[in-house]
């Protein structure tokens, strides 16, 4: 049986402080929310995902009043972070403090922990008054939801209550940067493009597990994102992503997934276009929602084109490699 889908703030968040999860809609993608300094509610949360514990949560805040409730120590580098950013898709890493549980970072000394800028999740950490631990609300491993039928669809015999606030404007996970190194590390490309973040601080560094064969993440390594698994995001359909899409490439029962209009002809072929100029902002919030759709139709094949290796494109062409991959999650544990 399917959970209730609304928009009545005072009831999800009542349902959270009793301990029980409720799907939100946030900016970047729909969170799977429990009540952070709630163990056994938190364990809810890996159970409805069959999400392995080896893989840290982020803790949502309603403000920053709320951060030394989770980190026990605010480096300087993070200030300007939070003024320009906060709220909205940036998760930053901070050394934990005791009262945040064990499950939601794994047994990693430290937490991720970020403020939304999506009004009604906003507002909801607001009325629930304790922080929020949310994944993303799919099955492990799934395409990520951006709206709130995409959450009712993996987990809605599973949960409470899902906080419908429309299709996520970002539509990309949040970017994570890690504070508890020299540099500022990016860790998870995602909604906020490093172009920009340099912009603000400067040089960051970049450890994103499984971009590079040399960079391997593992639970001990306090600098990478544990969790970061090659093969994620991922639809049924075999997806395949080439440089360049020209008629030749297709084949019958073929879809495809465009930043753009294209010049050859896909008539017989379903095609779903981002964006009629490639605009990247509007290709990010329509991507899940586009692979969704085109995976439900049970094509052969998806192809689509990698981004510009720019600004957003750079996190959408790291989903497109993770969805393509083939290798299974479980032996992929980068
Ligand atoms: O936009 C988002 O970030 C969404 C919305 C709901 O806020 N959440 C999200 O959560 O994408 P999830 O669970 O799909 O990704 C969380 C990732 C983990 O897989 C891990 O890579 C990283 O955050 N992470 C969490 N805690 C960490 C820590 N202490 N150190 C390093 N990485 C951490
Ligand atoms: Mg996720």
């Amino acid at each position: 049986m399917n959970c209730q889908i609304g928009n009545d703030v005072s009831r999800a968040a009542q349902l959270l402080r009793s301990g029980k999860l409720v799907g939100f809609a946030t900016e970047t993608v729909y969170g799977l929310g429990a009540n952070a300094f709630d163990e056994r509610a938190v364990a809810g949360i890996f159970e409805a995902k069959e999400r392995p514990t080896f893989d840290p949560l982020i803790v949502h805040l309603a403000t920053i009043d709320q951060l030394p409730l989770v980190a026990r120590s605010i480096p300087e580098a993070a200030s300007l972070l939070i003024e320009s950013y906060w709220p909205g898709p940036l998760t930053l890493i901070f050394p934990k403090t005791t009262a945040v549980p064990d499950l939601v970072t794994a047994g990693l000394d430290s937490v991720a922990v970020r403020i939304p800028s999506h009004p009604l999740a906003l507002e909801l950490l607001k009325v629930a008054d304790v922080p929020i631990a949310a994944p993303s609300a799919n099955r492990f491993g799934c395409v990520s939801p951006t709206t709130a039928e995409h959450v009712a669809e993996q987990l809605g015999d599973r949960i409470d209550y899902i906080l419908d606030g429309g299709p996520c404007s970002v539509g990309l996970e949040s970017t994570i940067v890690s504070l508890l190194g020299a540099q500022p590390t990016v860790l998870r490309l995602g909604g906020l493009d490093v172009e920009e973040l340099e912009q603000t601080i400067g040089h960051v560094e970049m450890k994103i597990a499984g971009s590079d064969p040399g960079n391997r993440a593992s639970e001990s390594s306090p600098q990478l994102a544990p969790g970061m698994l090659l093969r994620h995001y991922a639809p049924r359909t075999p997806l395949v992503v080439k440089d360049s899409l020209s008629a030749p490439d297709l084949a019958d029962g073929d879809a495809l997934l465009l930043s753009r209009p294209v010049s050859f002809s896909v008539e017989n072929h379903h095609c779903e276009i981002l964006s009629m100029t490639g605009d990247l902002k509007e290709c990010a919030a329509g991507f899940f929602s586009a692979l969704r759709r085109l995976d439900a139709l049970g094509p052969k094949r998806i192809l689509a084109e990698w981004f510009p290796n720019e600004g957003l494109g750079r996190a959408l062409n790291d989903r497109l490699r993770r969805a393509a991959a083939t290798t299974s999650a479980d032996s992929l544990h980068l």
